[in-house]
């Protein structure tokens, strides 16, 4: 691994060095949900969080709109794009955002769903693999989201494929879910995992994954519905932080977060 690039993933997540988890906030959703439920003004959400964030994930837009150009904070950039929630099918996607593009950003890595046993698994995969050639010629490490979509089952079984081969295709951190046996994922995935929060769920549950997860293994979250549309989003990300970098027990963290409200 080049200097570059080993330096870019300790930027985006800090407890890898020492074995702690990391706190990515994920706000990219509206690059196919539009306005999402608390992020409909983003600066307004995400500027009073950056402080408990160890890194962002979030598309080209919101970042040259939305957050102040003199943060320090590391930029995950989402680079495919190509339709909305308003289609059946969302796994018609493309590289949409340029390396020299990112670069030009000053991120700190890229991120790209590959779908999985979607319609157009084929077209991500290669996409995919043409990303990590030209991100890694600039040591900029590749993000792979997995097990996006609308009808996926996820089980075991299906979200240890879709990371498996997102390692095979050069992933340098591959995003998934948190499921039952998820240490048993994280043995078959040599490169950081990191999960996603999915829908919301009330916060003593999304609090008790994330513990979960970095329990098994995971490298930290990359967490964005079950923060920004927390009642609130502050205390929570912070209980989050908690959890998964201090290794606080889930069920102190939400007192906490519920004596904080
Ligand atoms: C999905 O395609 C996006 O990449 C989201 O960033 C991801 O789902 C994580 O956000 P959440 O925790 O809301 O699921």
């Amino acid at each position: 691994m080049s200097w570059g690039l080993r330096n870019r993933l300790d930027r985006v997540l800090p407890g890898l060095p020492n074995g702690t988890g990391s706190v990515m906030f994920a706000i990219d959703h509206g690059y196919f949900m539009g306005p999402t439920t608390g992020l409909e003004d983003p600066r307004k959400t995400i500027v009073p969080l950056l402080p408990h964030a160890d890194s962002l994930m979030l598309s080209r837009g919101i970042l040259q709109n939305s957050i102040p150009k003199r943060t320090n904070i590391p930029i995950v950039l989402r680079v495919s794009s190509g339709n909305s929630i308003l289609n059946d099918d969302m796994s018609n996607e493309k590289l949409c955002v340029s390396v020299e593009d990112a670069i030009r950003l000053n991120v700190s890595a890229v991120a790209f769903s590959i779908y999985i046993g979607g319609a157009y698994e084929h077209q991500t995969i290669v996409e995919f693999s043409k990303l990590v050639n030209d991100a890694h010629r600039y040591g900029i490490p590749v993000l792979a989201v997995t097990a996006v979509g609308k009808d996926m089952n996820r089980d075991l079984r299906y979200l240890s494929l879709a990371s498996r081969i997102a390692v095979e295709l050069g992933a340098d951190i591959v995003k998934t879910y948190y499921c039952d046996g998820f240490n048993e994922l994280i043995g078959a995935c040599p490169v950081p995992v990191v999960i996603a929060g999915g829908k919301k769920v009330p916060e003593l549950e999304a609090l008790k994954f994330a513990h979960n997860a970095v329990s098994d293994g995971a490298a930290g979250v990359d967490m964005g519905r079950n923060i920004f549309q927390s009642d609130s989003p502050e205390n929570m990300i912070q209980a989050v932080r908690s959890v998964v970098v201090d290794g606080a027990d889930p069920n102190d963290a939400y007192e906490q977060y519920k004596s904080s409200l």
